[in-house]
């Protein structure tokens, strides 16, 4: 049997391990909103936020069961203790991964919440390895500004791929494929 001490975790081990949460301050208060991995108690929430964008097929529709099980997929920004935006990290293979169930609360939009929430995913990303992250939208113009560009949905097989093993016909989708190379 090992004598070995069991590793005490540090603060800055912690510190280290993980930036997240984070805090930026919100351009039009100056109020902060911090940035922090989803947890299970934001679960309804995240399901009340998608669910009107999914009605107008913004985001796929989830239900509670997949956001349970999908729950460390998902960042979250909050506001005075209040969840009013999230977002996932879908890892495909050791250097691609999707930006899904992107959702802004009507009342937050035009805030930088979108642009931070993803920026920050993008840095998880970047910390597992990931070279490109890609989504596909009905807001094209919102990725570009994050230095997205659009390509043909054939230039990420994976996806293509995922769709076919889900049963999922794009034929009809109106939906452009967004892609951004993470130089280091
Ligand atoms: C799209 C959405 C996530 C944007 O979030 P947001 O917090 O309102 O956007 P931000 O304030 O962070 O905007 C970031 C940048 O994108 C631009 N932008 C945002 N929405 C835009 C739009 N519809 N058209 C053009 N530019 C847009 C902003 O002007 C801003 O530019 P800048 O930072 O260079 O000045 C949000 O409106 C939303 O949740 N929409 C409904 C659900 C949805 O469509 N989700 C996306 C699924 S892929």
């Amino acid at each position: 049997m090992s004598t070995a001490a069991p590793r005490v975790e540090t603060e800055s081990d912690s510190d280290d391990a993980l930036r997240l949460p984070t805090v930026f301050d919100e351009p039009s208060t100056g109020v902060g909103i911090e940035i922090r991995h989803a947890r299970l108690s934001d679960v309804p929430t995240i399901a009340t936020l998608l669910e009107e964008y999914a009605r107008r097929g913004f985001v796929l529709p989830r239900t509670l069961g997949q956001l349970y099980r999908h729950i460390r997929e998902f960042l979250v920004a909050v506001e005075d203790g209040e969840v009013v935006a999230c977002v996932s990290l879908r890892i495909y293979n050791p250097v691609l991964a999707e930006v899904g169930a992107l959702a802004v609360a009507a009342r937050c939009q035009g805030r930088k919440v979108g642009r931070h929430l993803v920026e920050e995913l993008i840095e998880e990303a970047r910390a597992f390895g990931i070279r490109r992250v890609f989504a596909l939208t009905l807001q094209e113009p919102f990725f570009h500004r994050l230095g997205f560009r659009t390509v043909p949905l054939d230039e990420i097989p994976e996806k293509v791929a995922a769709d076919r093993d889900e049963g999922i016909d794009r034929a009809a989708c109106m939906k452009a494929t967004v892609v951004r190379d993470l130089d280091d």
